[in-house]
């Protein structure tokens, strides 16, 4: 009986394309699934005629592979893939390898590369990017966990990545769960640069009354410049298509209500612990959250007051402002993302290569940018940058483009139109730009009431002071 190079657990659609991937490869690939109506569908579909081998117990499953054996998970995260695990377990031998290719919290990749290391079983926690079609044509792959897996592993995980001029999108990250914590932070930006493009197409919609057929030409257009990506490529297409029902743009008979899976809050809630600024993203998660009260949200409208928007000026200069804007609060987004990534570097001790993992987002996934290209570039010239507004090419962009960034803010509000991700990008761009903050005034506010203590600016950091004299308060 012929063995499977590669076994795969779990077809749903990103499931299977990667099985179509692997075998494309060269590889020969078991596959199971636990309905087994779908197993059956995809071997005698898709699957058919392919160095594909069904399996329909996991005893067959884990026979059928070459040893050790390789078994990537593509199920769902959280309590099914624990699940999976234990049922693999009895069936395996030490030194085979699990890979969690999943969009799992990087906390469960963890504390599952422990056990199963204590089970002399080899982890790996993957994140993949990409969407269905680039699973299936090249996915940007961020791989961590037991580095003696990866090596076993590298060959084929490149073979079936995007490339880069012949370069693979697939570099190793770091222990444990160091792959997943990137994959976290790649959708944390991708809900950002999700809300500013939204953002952006709301603000020409309402001030303009422009149609989405023009629309999508004008997003067509940004992406021949310094925005091209892939969102923005597929916001063009989004905004082109006709609803079959109704004859009416697609985009206008979808119910404004944005669901998601955790990773964007995720990564806000680790920021916080981390003690670093997010907040394109944590907006965008908020903005996320406020879309889906939409019950609410219609009884405030008849109820809350606002500005009817109204603009009566220069219309190609509102667009190209509006282009500049989104730009200058991209680089915004792409640099509190990379900072998180530094912060969590040193945390967990990973030494994250931020110049590969540039590289690896730069095609394949769904943050994919031409931007990424000049991001590596700002790693490459240095490992240690802080964060990228502080390199020359990201400060430049700002320079010339901030006039507009504010302008656009500032008609936002004037017309009552929600910009809470191009807005607080804004404040975190001032904030950090500051010499001088409010902190002073908090740290007072904090000795008054707590006795709290201050540092000078007039004395060494660190030492503390504290002001015996506030005057008491007599309500
Ligand atoms: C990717 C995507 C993928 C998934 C998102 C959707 O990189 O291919 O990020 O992982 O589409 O996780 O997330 P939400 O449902 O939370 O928007």
């Amino acid at each position: 009986m012929i063995k499977s190079d590669i076994g795969i657990i779990g077809l749903a659609v990103m499931g299977q394309n990667l099985v179509l991937n692997i075998e494309r490869n060269g590889y020969t690939v078991a596959v199971y699934n636990r309905t087994l109506e779908k197993l059956n569908e995809f071997i005698n579909g898709k699957g058919r005629d392919k160095n594909i081998i069904g399996c329909y117990t996991l005893d067959e499953f884990c026979n059928s592979l070459k040893q050790p054996r390789i078994i990537i998970l593509l199920i769902k995260a959280g309590k099914p893939v624990d699940d999976f695990i234990s049922k693999l377990l009895p069936l395996l031998k030490s030194e085979d390898i699990i890979i969690d290719g999943g969009n799992s919290f990087f906390r469960d990749t963890i504390r599952r590369s422990e056990k199963l290391e204590n089970e002399g079983i080899q982890y790996l926690g993957v994140g993949f990017s990409g969407g269905e079609e680039g699973v299936l044509k090249g996915p940007s792959i961020m791989p961590g966990g037991s580095i003696k897996a990866w090596q076993q592993m590298e060959k084929l995980f490149q073979k079936i990545s995007a490339k880069i001029n012949g370069d693979p999108c697939c570099f190793y990250i770091g222990s444990d769960g160091a792959g997943h914590y990137v994959k976290m932070v790649h959708n944390g930006i991708e809900y950002s640069y999700m809300q500013l493009i939204s953002e952006v197409y709301f603000i020409l919609k309402k001030l303009l009354g422009i149609t989405s057929s023009e629309l999508a030409k004008l997003f067509a257009e940004w992406n021949e410049g310094d925005l091209n990506s892939y969102l923005i490529q597929i916001t063009s297409k989004i905004l082109a298509e006709k609803d079959p029902e109704t004859g009416k743009p697609l985009i206008d008979v979808i119910l404004d209500t944005a669901k998601q899976k955790g990773t964007g809050k995720w990564a806000s809630q680790e920021a916080l612990e981390m003690g670093i600024a997010i907040p394109s993203i944590t907006e965008a998660v908020y903005a996320r959250n406020i879309s889906s009260k939409k019950d609410e949200r219609l009884k405030a409208s008849k109820l809350l007051e606002g500005p009817i928007p109204h603009f009566s000026g220069e219309i190609n200069k509102l667009v190209e402002a509006t282009r500049k804007a989104l730009f200058a609060a991209k680089i915004c987004s792409y640099a509190q993302g990379f900072s998180l990534l530094k912060a969590a570097s040193e945390e967990y001790k990973w030494q994250l290569n931020l110049k590969n993992i540039a590289h690896i987002w730069r095609k394949g996934c769904i943050i994919r940018s031409h931007l990424l290209e000049q991001i590596e570039s700002a790693f490459q010239h240095n490992k240690n940058l802080d964060n990228l507004l502080l390199d020359s090419y990201f400060s430049n962009v700002i320079k010339n483009n901030q006039k507009d960034w504010r302008y656009i803010v500032t008609l936002a509000v004037k017309n009552g139109i929600p910009v809470p991700a191009l807005s607080s990008t804004l404040s975190y761009y001032d904030s950090y730009r500051n010499p001088s903050l409010p902190a002073n005034l908090i740290q007072a506010q904090r000795d008054y009431f707590g006795a709290h203590g201050f540092e000078r600016v007039d004395k060494e950091i660190g030492r503390i002071f504290h002001y015996d004299n506030w005057p008491p308060l007599y309500d």
